[in-house]
């Protein structure tokens, strides 16, 4: 059975969010593909989880000794067995909302997502071998792709050696046919989806 995990960045939620509306096209096409698929959600739109602090880091390396399986691992344990990431956040500010990045911090645990073989070389443990990063822009996002930039690196110190991004860009632009753009976004979602 394929485990999907879904990262859920678009902070509009489901009734106004572009990006998360690209990515159920997304999902339904897996759900074609792989009937079996369990799909996890980790909504990050109620900003639930705090920043990491000095002290909460410390914390953290202290209780992964005691009991690594306390929730504050789960956003590690459930990154380290998905077999597909998926990431829909909308582009802000050149890359992602905050809440993005603060879940990536949770998710970036040693012992759990990543170790440090006896050579001293950084190696992920992450099983999946791919990971689709989602995004929406108002205006053109060009080289400036950063937040993708950034998910493909960490997904490369996880242990996920593909990174694929969909866009939808250009929606906020005056007179743009955004009906159009969404629909094209849409068809590339499920063309993505076949080739993994
Ligand atoms: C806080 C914020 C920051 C944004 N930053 C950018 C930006 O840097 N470049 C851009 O092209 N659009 C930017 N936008 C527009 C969004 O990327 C665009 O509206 C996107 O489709 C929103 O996705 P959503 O419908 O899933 O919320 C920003 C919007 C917000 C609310």
């Amino acid at each position: 059975m394929k485990e999907i995990l879904f990262v859920n960045a678009c902070m509009r939620g489901q009734d106004l969010s572009r990006t998360w509306r690209i990515s159920q096209a997304f999902f339904q096409a897996c759900k074609e593909r792989w009937p079996d698929a369990v799909i996890t959600e980790r909504n990050l739109t109620g900003c639930d989880l705090p920043v990491l602090s000095g002290p909460m880091t410390d914390e953290r390396d202290r209780r992964f000794q005691t009991d690594p399986h306390a929730p504050m691992f789960q956003p590690a344990w459930e990154m380290s067995r998905a077999d597909l990431v998926v990431v829909a956040a909308p582009y802000w500010d050149l890359a992602f909302p905050a809440a993005l990045k603060i879940y990536l911090e949770w998710a970036s645990v040693l012992g759990i997502t990543f170790h440090y073989t006896e050579q001293g070389a950084q190696e992920g443990l992450c099983k999946a071998g791919d990971l689709v990063y989602i995004t929406t822009s108002g205006g053109p996002i060009g080289d400036s792709n950063f937040g993708f930039q950034y998910l493909q690196g960490l997904g490369k110190m996880f242990g996920i050696p593909r990174a694929h991004c969909l866009t939808v860009e250009g929606l906020d632009v005056w007179g743009a046919d955004t009906d159009a753009l969404m629909a094209q976004g849409a068809q590339r979602a499920q063309e993505l989806a076949a080739t993994l």
